[in-house]
């Protein structure tokens, strides 16, 4: 590919500030949890176990962020979302450090209690934590070049798409658990924000369709 074609292409932005605060605000946040589950549960198992659900919500509520932030800054163009369009690549960072710290806590958790995940969670969820790796890992110009922006797409929309679905998979089995382990509105929450995200996604999408299709008539 050429240079000037690399600069053309939208993943790629030269010159980026890496904003540092993003991933020490994502490490504090993580502190609290961990302080905050303790101060309420104890130093124990119920402890870990809600450090393990914090932590979950929390690498959620980024990852829905980093979900709907292109469509946000198309559908409702701003200097916020704008902002959080261009920086998607360090938000999308942040979210795999908060989500290897669930990571962390779980298997803290399962040491704990002397237990081992179930064979398809570990697959689910396993596949999941290799799709993150490898999102985080080629979230740079470099391998942006070196896949080129159709493979690095294809990529990042798969294990986006991905994660997306196994998030909806633990939220909408709690919605649907006769006994959810914390009331049902916090299921029906994060729920109802990961639709959102995919709606306001398929929306901008259709968007782009018609303007495409409207300038091949014009
Ligand atoms: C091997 C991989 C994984 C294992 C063994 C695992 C295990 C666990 C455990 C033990 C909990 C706490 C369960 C409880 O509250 O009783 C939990 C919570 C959660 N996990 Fe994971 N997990 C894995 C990967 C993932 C991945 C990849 C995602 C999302 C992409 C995810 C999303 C969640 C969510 C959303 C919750 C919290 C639900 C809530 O709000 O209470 N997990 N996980």
């Amino acid at each position: 590919m050429s240079g000037q074609a690399i600069r053309n292409d939208p993943t790629f932005r030269p010159g980026r500030q890496i904003p540092w605060w993003l991933f020490a605000a994502v490490l504090g946040v993580a502190a609290a949890i961990a302080a905050g589950s303790i101060a309420l549960q104890g130093a124990n198992e119920e402890g870990l176990l809600h450090i393990t659900r914090y932590t979950a919500r929390f690498a959620f509520l980024i990852f829905v962020v980093v979900f709907a932030a292109g469509a946000l800054a198309q559908l409702f163009p701003s200097d916020t979302t704008r902002w959080l369009k261009r920086h998607r690549r360090y938000l999308g960072l942040s979210f795999a450090l908060a989500h290897f710290i669930h990571l962390g806590a779980l298997t803290s958790w399962f040491v704990a209690i002397g237990e081992m995940p179930e064979t398809v969670t570990i697959i689910g969820g396993g596949l999941a934590y290799i799709f993150i790796a490898l999102l985080a890992l080629t979230s740079n110009d470099w391998s942006v070049r070196k896949l080129g922006p159709k493979v690095w797409r294809r990529l990042h929309l798969t294990g986006v798409a991905y994660v997306w679905l196994i998030f909806m998979n633990s939220y909408l089995g709690r919605l649907a658990s006769e006994t959810p382990p914390e009331p049902r509105v916090i299921f029906a929450i994060t729920a109802g924000l990961g639709f959102l995200a995919l709606g306001l996604r398929i929306t901008a999408w259709a968007a782009r369709r018609r303007s495409r299709s409207r300038a091949l008539v014009g």
